[in-house]
């Protein structure tokens, strides 16, 4: 993949107005060209933010995880795709990406695939009723994904590997996860470093708190920018 480190990075515009995410885009500058807005930001006037970004020049991942019969998904994401987001996720269910896949038709959104949420583990699936475990049913939604042409995957790091044996260079991989030597661990329960990501073979590194919660943001960000390019070198 031919893409600029700093193209690489998405940050996490996890804040809860737009007056907040405006101030730290300002902090962040040229620093910064991807975010990604999800829930909490997205419902609070993300949207109209977004569409900002984007005349702004910068790129949008919408973390909205859509999930609903196949009319109403293309309906959303043939929205969504005029908005000129980059990327948009969707639950990683046959009948969705399909949708998801005929909403997008020649736009140049990308659609990624979540495949199992990583706050379920193997008794959470089985008690929501599906006999595969985390493992299995992640690898059988991957090759769903890759056949039915989603653009890419949602994962963390650690599963980059198995996957990427699965989809092959087709399909992006964006790993969310990541945190920098000796930043705070936080909720995340299975971390990376971006260089170890990007050794595995993450094409884009999705980070929130390390540089949202830093005392100057853009300075964490140029480094992790430094860390992509000097691991895509080695
Ligand atoms: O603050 P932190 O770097 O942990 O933020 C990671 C971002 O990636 C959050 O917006 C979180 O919702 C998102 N995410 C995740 N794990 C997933 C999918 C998305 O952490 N499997």
């Amino acid at each position: 993949m031919s893409l600029d480190a700093r193209e690489r990075l998405i940050v996490a515009l996890d804040v809860p107005s737009t007056a907040e995410a405006e101030a730290l885009v300002a902090r962040l500058g040229e620093s910064v060209k991807f975010y990604k807005i999800g829930y909490q930001l997205a419902f609070a006037g993300g949207l109209s933010l977004a569409s900002a970004l984007i005349t702004a020049g910068k790129q949008i991942f919408l973390d909205l995880k859509l999930h609903d019969i196949g009319n109403t998904v293309v309906k959303g994401v043939e929205s969504i795709a005029q908005l000129g987001a980059t990327f948009l996720t969707v639950h990683a269910y046959p009948q969705t990406m399909k949708a998801a896949v005929e909403g997008r038709r020649a736009s140049k959104l990308r659609l990624l695939a979540v495949t199992v949420l990583t706050s379920y583990d193997d008794a959470d699936l089985a008690a929501a009723g599906y006999e595969l475990n985390v493992k299995e049913l992640a690898a059988a939604r991957a090759e769903q994904a890759r056949d039915i042409g989603v653009d890419g995957l949602v994962c963390s790091a650690e599963e980059v590997t198995n996957l990427r044996k699965i989809v092959g260079r087709s399909m992006v991989l964006v790993t969310p996860g990541i945190r920098p030597a000796g930043s705070a661990q936080g909720d995340q329960k299975r971390i990376m470093t971006p260089t170890q990501a990007i050794t595995a073979g993450a094409d884009y590194l999705v980070v929130g708190r390390p540089v949202v919660e830093a005392r100057d943001p853009k300075a964490a960000a140029d480094a992790i920018v430094i860390e992509i390019e000097q691991a895509t070198k080695s």
